[in-house]
């Protein structure tokens, strides 16, 4: 099979590797892919927006199968359009992908279906949404509608930052903003639950926790995530039946029943309190780096679980994970999320030696004259697996000093909530 991945994150690089190891597979092509999917597979230089341009170029490769990555061409509705052009694709269709692309609509679902979520309004002014916060009890959350690369969510601890989160995104910061989103902030622990859904029939994917925040101890700036472990300590069997029954099945009956074509991975964020889960947000892809940590878990031949999720025949596999935990840091450009220098050469890159069940995905990088550069702000992924998370952190830390990048910055504390004594 020739199969193309659209995407160039870390997430994307895992997804190759994976199939990479099928016995299915001829070739594989990135696009626009990266320094470590270079490797393994073609690069293909098309920008993601251009969905023309890659249709010509898969009708031209004449290829049997594509997986989407990141959310962004899902909400703009790739699907629905390379399937109009006969092509296979792993990933749900424009009507689903508004899971993500509007909180607004994933929060009216929540209503009508009684999905347990925090208790929201929207707006669609300034002044009224002034009057709201002005008679609630902090800390409250605001939200744009839309896609915002992760920076839409404003936890607000009184007033006048409520009104600032606001005054931001009506004015335009996360684009032209008919309505926006006031919720109130749940106590808990957070839990990220992964789905494969093939329209009909669901499997878990396994649950992981990521870390957002830039610097330890979970403090500093959101990032697109600093680091994940796979599985969560929350995942247990009650728990993730009332997951499945108040949350997920709710959700996909409403897709179904209202037309939506559901192919692909679902990614409900939660928060878990007194053993009750609330939604906080669905993504309509694999976490990054979730992904990275879930993968190498996974002893299935990748490609047969695609190719019958995109048949509705996802019935037939029975997925078969490794019994082991899986840790994830990332590697970052110093001063990411914000400035940070690209380009800069990663040294030595090609001589570090990976153990059986250590594993390093590219993310920000490139491949040029035999010599790897960074080229973004999430750079590198290393992940272990182990029984004992504590070692799994120690070998991925024991790799990042090997690489020793002048320019990187990492967390040491990935896990803290669940290995002792760190
Ligand atoms: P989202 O982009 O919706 O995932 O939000 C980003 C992060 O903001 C989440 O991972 C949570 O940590 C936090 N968050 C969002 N909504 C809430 C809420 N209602 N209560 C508490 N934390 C929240
Ligand atoms: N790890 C968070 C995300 O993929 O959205």
């Amino acid at each position: 099979m020739k199969i193309a991945i659209i995407g160039s994150g870390g997430r994307e690089h895992a997804i190759c590797e994976k199939i990479y190891e099928s016995k299915k597979v001829a070739e594989i092509f990135c696009i626009p892919g990266n320094g470590g999917t270079d490797k393994i597979s073609k690069n293909i230089d098309i920008n993601i927006k251009n969905f023309e341009e890659i249709k010509t170029f898969l009708l031209k490769e004449k290829i049997d199968m594509v997986v989407i990555g990141p959310e962004e061409p899902l909400v703009n509705g790739i699907v629905d359009y390379l399937n109009k052009n006969k092509i296979k694709v792993f990933g749900p269709d424009q009507f689903c992908s508004q899971l993500e692309g509007s909180k607004i609509f994933t929060k009216k679902i929540c209503k009508s279906e009684n999905i347990p979520t925090a208790e929201f309004k929207i707006f669609d002014n300034k002044e009224a949404a002034f009057g709201y916060i002005n008679n609630k009890n902090f800390p409250v959350v605001v939200k744009a509608d839309g896609l915002a690369g992760g920076k839409g969510v404003y936890i607000c601890n009184n007033v006048l930052e409520a009104k600032e989160a606001i005054v931001e995104i009506f004015d335009g910061k996360f684009g032209i903003a008919k309505e926006l989103l006031v919720e109130d902030f749940l106590e808990g622990e957070e839990m990220s639950f992964f789905i494969l859904y093939d329209n009909t029939s669901y499997k878990i994917f396994n649950t992981a926790q990521d870390h957002k925040r830039v610097f330890e101890g979970d403090m500093g700036k959101n990032t697109g995530g600093m680091g994940a472990y796979t599985p969560s300590r929350l995942n247990e069997k009650i728990l993730q039946e009332k997951i499945i029954n108040k949350i997920i099945l709710p959700t996909l009956n409403y897709l179904k029943i209202n037309g939506g074509k559901y192919i692909g991975f679902l990614y409900a964020g939660l928060m878990i309190k007194n053993d009750e889960p609330f939604l906080i947000e669905y993504n309509v892809r694999m976490g990054d780096p979730e992904c990275q940590t879930i993968l190498p878990l996974l002893n299935n031949d990748f490609v047969e679980i695609l190719e019958n999720c995109i048949k509705g025949n996802l019935n037939k596999i029975q997925l078969d994970w490794k019994d082991k935990k899986s840790i994830c840091i990332v590697l970052t450009s110093k001063g990411y999320p914000e400035n940070y220098k690209k380009n800069i050469l990663i040294e030595d890159l090609e001589k570090i030696k990976l153990d059986k069940d250590c594993y390093l995905f590219h993310a920000g990088t490139k491949f040029n004259n035999n010599k790897f550069y960074s080229s973004g702000g999430r750079v590198l992924n290393f992940v272990c697996l182990d029984n004992d998370l504590n070692l799994a952190r120690k070998k991925c830390l024991n790799l990042i000093q090997k690489l020793n990048w002048k320019y990187g910055h990492h967390r040491n504390d990935i896990g803290f909530k669940v290995i002792q004594n760190s």
